[in-house]
This record gives C-alpha cells, sequence and structure tokens, in this order.
C-alpha cells in the first residue's frame, strides 16, 4: 500500500544532488593537521600527520605569534613523524599545529640569485634586498642517467699552474679538494672562482658551517675582484641550525642544476665543506634517534653525499650540453684521509687534491702534493698544448721528489743527479703561486716549457720567481702574439715551438 510520504528514488537522487552542488568544499579545511610532541635542538616530533611523505615540507605555526616556520619531514615512525625545523625553533611549543603542505622542499631559483648572498631556502642575507626568482626547483632531483650525459671534454681552467698541468679539471667532473684545518683548501676554490671571468661559468659557493666572519671575507674578496658578478653565495654558518647547514649543499646544487638543464650553461658548485655537512647530518640523526654506526655517523651517510656529487654533471648535445663541476671541499684531522668521510667522499670523486700541511708550513703554497694528487677524467679535456708541456713537467717532478729524499743523506752524488735535483727545485719554485693571483693558460704553458727546458737551471733558486714576474711582463709587452696564439691554436706545433724559444731566447739575452 503506497502512502503519501515515501519518496520516489528519482526524487532522492535530485534533493541529494542539490545538496551536493550547494556543498563548499572549498572553504572546508580538509587538510590533515598534527601537533607538535617535542621540539628539541632544531628537530620536533609531531603527532597526526599520517600522510606526511619522506622528504616533504612542514609548516609550523608559532601559536603564540601566528607565524609559520618551515620544515622537513625525515623520519617516518608508526605513530609519528621526526622533522627538521628549518628557521628558529626556540618559537615552536609543544602542541602548536603542523601541517603538510605536499610539496618537496624547494629554492628559488633564476638570474636573479647572481651576485646575491643567500641562505639555504633562498632568503637574501645580503642586505641587497629581495630577490626576484624565475622559478623554484626541488632542492633533492634526481641526477641525470648515463644516456643524458656525454663524457668530461672541456677543461675547466683553475688558473692554478700546479692543478691545470698535473691535476687538470674537465667542466662536469667532481674533484675533491682535502686537507687538514689552514691549508689553503677555500684558496684553491676560491682563485678558480675568480679564474672564471669571461669563461661563461655560473659559480655557486656554499659555505657550510663556516664562521661568518670568514664567509664575509670570501665574499668581500669576490666583490673586489669582480667575481661576484656571475657568483652566487649559499651560506649556512657554524651558527645556523644544523638543519639548515644539512640542505645548504643541495640547496646549492639546485641553483646551480637550474642554469646547467634550463640555461644550458656552464656551472662550478664548491661545497666548503663537506665535513661539517657530514657533521651536522649526525647532530640532527642523532637528536632525532637514528642508530648511530661508525664514528657515530648514521648508516646513509654515504648516501648523504653521493646523491648530492651524482648530480655533477656534463650533458649530452642532445640535453643542450650544459654541465655542473662539483669542486667538494674535505677537511682531515691530521693528514688522515682514511677516516670514514674522507674515504667515503674520496670514492664518490673523480680524483683528488691534497694539500699537505708540511708542504704549507714550509712555504711551498700552493701546498699541493702532487705525487698522490690525481685527477681520473680532466686529462682528457686538458688543452693539448698543455699535454705537451705537461708530461715532461710531471716526470721530472716525480723524479725530482724521489731523488730529494736520497739526497739528504748528504753523499756525494754524480753530475747527471745534481742536474736533476737542481731543475726540480726550479720546478717547485715555479709551481708556488700566490693567492689571488690565477694564471691565463697560455702563459702557465709558456713558463712550463721555458722551466723543463732547462732555460732556469742557470738562475738561482731563490730568483726564480723573479725571473718568472719578469719573463711573463716581458712576453706581454713584446711578445704577445705568442702567447696569442698559443691561445687560439691549443696545441704547440714546429712554428709555434721555434716562436717560443725565440721569445725565451730573447729574454734570457737580456738578463
Ligand atoms: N697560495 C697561497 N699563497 C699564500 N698564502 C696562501 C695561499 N693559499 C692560502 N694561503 C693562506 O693560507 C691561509 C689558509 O688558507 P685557507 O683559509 O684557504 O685554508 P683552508 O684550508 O680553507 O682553512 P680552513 O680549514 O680554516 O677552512 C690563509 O691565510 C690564506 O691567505
Ligand atoms: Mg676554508
Amino acid at each position: 500500500m503506497a502512502t503519501d510520504s515515501v519518496l520516489r528514488p528519482g526524487e532522492l537522487k535530485e534533493v541529494l544532488l542539490k545538496e551536493i552542488e550547494a556543498a563548499d568544499l572549498q572553504a572546508l579545511d580538509t587538510q590533515e593537521v598534527g601537533s607538535i610532541l617535542e621540539v628539541k635542538d632544531g628537530t620536533a616530533r609531531v603527532y597526526g600527520l599520517a600522510s606526511a611523505m619522506a622528504g616533504e615540507m612542514l609548516e609550523f605555526s608559532v601559536s603564540e605569534t601566528g607565524e609559520t616556520i618551515s620544515g622537513l619531514a625525515l623520519n617516518l615512525e608508526e605513530d609519528n613523524i621526526g622533522s627538521v625545523i628549518l628557521g628558529d625553533y626556540l618559537k615552536l611549543r609543544e602542541g602548536d599545529e603542523v601541517r603538510c603542505t605536499g610539496r618537496v622542499l624547494e629554492v628559488p631559483v633564476g638570474k636573479g640569485l647572481i651576485g646575491r648572498v643567500v641562505d639555504p631556502l633562498g632568503n637574501p642575507v645580503d642586505g641587497l634586498g629581495p630577490i626576484k626568482a624565475e622559478a623554484h626547483r626541488k632542492i633533492e632531483s634526481q641526477a641525470p642517467g648515463i644516456i643524458a650525459r656525454q663524457p668530461v671534454k672541456e677543461p675547466l681552467q683553475t688558473g692554478i699552474k700546479a692543478i691545470d698541468s698535473m691535476i687538470p679539471i674537465g667542466r662536469g667532473q667532481r674533484e675533491l679538494i682535502i686537507g687538514d684545518r689552514g691549508t689553503g683548501k677555500t684558496a684553491i676554490a676560491l682563485d678558480t672562482i675568480i679564474n672564471q671571468r669571461g669563461q661563461d661559468v655560473i659559480c655557486v659557493y656554499i659555505a657550510i658551517g663556516q664562521r661568518n666572519s670568514t664567509v664575509a671575507g670570501v665574499v668581500e674578496h669576490l666583490r673586489e675582484t669582480g667575481a661576484i658578478e656571475y657568483s652566487i653565495v649559499v651560506v649556512a654558518g657554524a651558527a645556523d641550525p644544523a638543519p639548515m647547514q644539512f640542505i645548504a649543499p643541495y640547496a646549492g646544487c639546485a641553483i646551480a642544476e637550474y642554469f646547467m638543464y634550463e640555461h644550458n650553461r656552464h656551472t662550478l658548485c664548491i661545497y666548503d665543506d663537506l665535513s661539517k655537512h657530514a657533521q651536522a647530518y649526525r647532530q640532527l640523526s642523532l637528536v632525532l634517534r637514528r642508530p648511530p654506526g661508525r664514528e657515530a655517523y648514521p648508516g646513509d651517510v654515504f648516501y648523504l653525499h653521493s646523491r648530492l656529487l651524482e648530480r655533477a654533471a656534463k650533458l649530452s648535445d642532445a640535453h643542450g650540453g650544459g654541465s655542473l663541476t662539483a669542486l667538494p671541499v674535505i677537511e682531515t684531522q691530521a693528514g688522515d684521509v682514511s677516516a670514514y668521510i674522507p674515504t667515503n667522499v674520496i670514492s664518490i670523486t673523480d680524483g683528488q687534491i691534497y694539500l699537505e700541511g708540511d708542504l704549507f708550513y714550509a712555504n711551498v703554497r700552493p701546498a699541493i702534493n702532487a705525487g698522490i694528487s690525481v685527477s681520473r677524467v680532466g686529462g682528457n679535456a686538458q688543452i693539448k698544448a698543455m699535454k705537451q708541456v705537461a708530461g715532461r713537467l710531471r716526470l721530472e717532478y716525480a723524479q725530482y721528489r724521489e731523488l730529494e729524499a736520497f739526497a739528504q743523506f748528504g753523499s756525494e752524488l754524480d753530475q747527471a743527479t745534481q742536474r736533476q735535483l737542481a731543475r726540480g727545485q726550479r720546478i717547485v719554485e715555479v709551481l708556488k703561486q700566490p693567492q689571488y693571483t690565477p694564471m691565463p693558460v697560455e702563459k702557465q704553458i709558456a713558463i712550463i716549457y721555458a722551466v723543463t727546458n732547462g732555460y732556469l737551471d742557470d738562475v738561482a733558486a731563490r730568483d726564480v720567481r723573479t725571473w718568472e714576474t719578469e719573463f711573463h711582463e716581458f712576453m706581454d709587452a713584446k711578445h704577445a702574439e705568442v702567447l696569442k696564439k698559443i691561445r687560439t691554436k691549443r696545441t704547440l706545433d714546429d712554428a709555434l715551438i721555434a716562436e717560443l724559444k725565440r721569445a725565451i731566447d730573447g729574454f734570457t739575452a737580456l738578463q
């Protein structure tokens, strides 16, 4: 028996549809909101964000002031998540709200950053006003695969004679600078940046865990030499929270990657230094109660650096041919290269430049130990003319190092040995180079040619530096065309060698 109160199915559907349409779902806050369980040392445990992803950006709301602070979800556990706080964690309290953003951490990128000093989140810290970003880029991204790459083939001239001749670096290579405290690691990196003037390379210097005064000094030198015009400085100082130091190299790399991928440019990233980066990561891992491993570092500390350095690349022509060269810096304790972090980074890079305290204090600066420094791929990128003179240099230098130890016994030496020793001493003198004076490759070739062909054998070792300075002045003034030919031809043919010889003869005749 039908009654009037029964709704027909068609009517029911209509009512439901009307109700659904009327509901304003946008206005409803359907976001998951969690709350802070505890805050300590730059990290927080958060309850109630069951859908957070590893590495996702979180938003902490400070209950007292209403401002928001970014965070990063790192540990996803059963009933809570461990996250790091990228900002002033002292403002946060237990019970404050936390929201997921659904995004992985990003930094602003673009030409607006060139010439600026920024923190790892891309905020300017140089007091020069806001930065206009062209885009945002995830701080962690996958390294290009083998198909997207091509072998390293162009040189990245550092302007340092000992490096460009014996440990050459190519664009897209990863070359480690390793040494004790105060042995001139930063100096090499800085000179390399200064030498990129006019070379179409964008340089990103990432200072991790250094004193702010040291970084200010670096920025000052970049300004003085004009190198800041093509450089970006990313700073996470010793006083900044460990999470900031932890993300700094990834952020800096993303800033450089943008130019490599989107503008097909050549870039150079200097991570100064990764020892302090590993320490910052160890600190926050221990606070997050991750199990400590060797030297109390968490088990994934190798992956920490490998995923960063793998992002260095020389892209194939189909992908634009841009490059990202990485110069990570590692500080050793008392020359111990077999400690955990140094061995890790040595195994990830394509070679290393060893700096030695003993050499540094014996006034051999840059204090490069050429015997154990290597570059596994850069030789392919060296210009031919440099290869021609460098082979002999390396050989004579190695022979000298061997004989030197022997000669210390003070026994009588035959003439040939004495000659080799004298040659070696002059080579050592020629390879010394003051800071902030990178040298163009053609001048390097001229002086290396002169020393390996015996033109300096009669010059007293202590006078070699003066001889060299005057020689370069003479070449600039009288034989600029020879230098130009070396630069443009990039190889020493017989005619050019004859010209170079004549020029050097002309100079020695004046002495
Ligand atoms: N080629 C050089 N000639 C003369 N002095 C140099 C040379 N290279 C570096 N120095 C000086 O040596 C000192 C240490 O250099 P630098 O700061 O580059 O070393 P570092 O290894 O980066 O030190 P830290 O471990 O403190 O970072 C500085 O005072 C610098 O001016
Ligand atoms: Mg340094």
